[in-house]
């Protein structure tokens, strides 16, 4: 039996893999270790909440003692790390918040695996959960793949890459069993209105401008959530240790395409008149030092461990968008608030 520790399961990625798990891995307990920072939500887990192998503690992984606690007194076998400052503007913003938890946090949980597992590694995994940010950005052409150069260029991508070369050097100084996985992003459900897609859906709903960065030609490779939980789950279960595995989607969009078919597929659903959204796109300053194309080649997963998207763009967008309708609750109380700070501030 497997004592599994996700970290950062209240968020948005974390709380489909807290669910796929508990789903796949029956025997095993899930311990989700969470700060609850502006980013983590219990509501994402409500359905789960009371199942018999699912526990939830409180703590930040800044602090090295509590992390050591937690995996000592849990008897963690297994360690999945997804706890992280996601958001490239709140970076750019509030850089030294991403050296603390996506730095320091991640060499926390490393050195209290390390000092808890001893010599004693049989049945032993420190899975990374990290982005395709760290290889930088692409020209028109070409793919990210496993053995391209870093090139980090916001603070939040270059913590992400200091976090995978310091759980690199844990595995080869100190032997420590180790996988990373670099994911392009995701969307889907419980996802956080500050990212494009749930922004836009938001602000569509609400009939507020859709600001879009710089001339909206920037380009993302865009992944249903649930794919990469069910890539995650395939990389934990069957992945080689000491190996990274690129997860994406091989769907690429440029940010103004995409707001626009978000537009269409929103009026649709309220019934507006045909094109009334796209009235709302406002071109507004460009994000600073702005990569302009991310592009996962996913082909290593696909031939060593037969993971491939299950989902269609417009059908992932569907699904999301019913979601978002379904849980107006979920959006208000995440949107109030703080949030209201934070858009008022980053948007003004
Ligand atoms: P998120 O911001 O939605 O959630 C992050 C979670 O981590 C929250 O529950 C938050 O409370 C928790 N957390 C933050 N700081 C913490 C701390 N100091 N201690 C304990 N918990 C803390 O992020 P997400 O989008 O779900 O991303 C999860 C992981 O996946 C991150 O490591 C991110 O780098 C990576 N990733 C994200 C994407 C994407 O598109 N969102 C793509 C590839 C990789
Ligand atoms: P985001 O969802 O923040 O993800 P990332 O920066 O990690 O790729 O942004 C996706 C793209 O959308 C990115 O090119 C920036 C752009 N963008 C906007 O044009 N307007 C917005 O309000 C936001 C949040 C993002």
């Amino acid at each position: 039996m497997k004592n599994i520790l996700i970290t950062g399961g209240a968020g948005f990625i974390g709380s489909h893999v807290v669910r796929l798990f508990l789903e796949t891995f029956k025997e095993d307990k899930i311990i989700n270790l969470d700060a609850l920072t502006y980013a983590g939500n219990l509501e994402n887990l409500t359905d789960i909440e009371n199942h018999p192998n699912y526990t939830f503690i409180h703590q930040d992984i800044i602090d090295l003692v509590g992390v050591r606690g937690v995996i000592k007194e849990n008897n963690i076998t297994h360690i999945v790390h997804l706890a992280a400052e996601s958001h490239v503007d709140r970076s750019i913003k509030d850089p030294l918040a991403f050296v603390q938890t996506n730095v320091i946090g991640t060499v926390n949980l490393l050195q209290a695996a390390k000092e808890c597992w001893g010599d004693d590694l049989n049945d032993k995994l420190f899975y990374h959960v990290s982005t395709d940010e760290v290889y930088g950005s692409l020209g028109e052409t070409g793919f990210f793949y496993e053995d391209t150069a870093y090139d980090p260029r916001s603070p939040y991508s270059a913590s992400k890459a200091s976090s995978d070369h310091f759980v690199r050097a844990y595995f080869h100084t100190y032997g420590l069993p180790v996988i990373i996985s670099n994911c392009s992003n995701n969307y889907g459900p419980n996802h956080f209105p500050e990212k494009l897609i749930p922004l836009m859906i938001n602000n569509i709903i609400h009939q507020k401008s859709l600001p879009v960065y710089g001339a909206g030609l920037n380009v993302r490779d865009w992944l249903f959530v649930k794919d990469h939980a069910q890539a995650i789950s395939t990389i934990f279960s069957r992945g080689k240790i000491g190996d990274t595995y690129n997860i994406g989607g091989h769907n690429e969009w440029t940010n103004i395409d995409l707001v626009k078919l978000l537009c269409k597929l929103v009026d649709e659903k309220l019934q507006n008149p045909v094109g009334q959204s796209e009235k709302l796109i406002t071109y507004v300053q460009d994000r600073a030092g702005h990569d302009l194309r991310y592009a996962i080649d996913a082909s290593k997963l696909k031939d060593e461990l037969g993971w491939v998207p299950s989902l269609q763009f417009e059908e992932g967008l569907a699904k999301t968008i019913d979601w978002f309708f379904s849980n107006k609750n979920w959006l208000e109380n995440v949107t109030s608030g703080e949030y209201q700070k934070y858009y008022d501030k980053m948007y003004a």
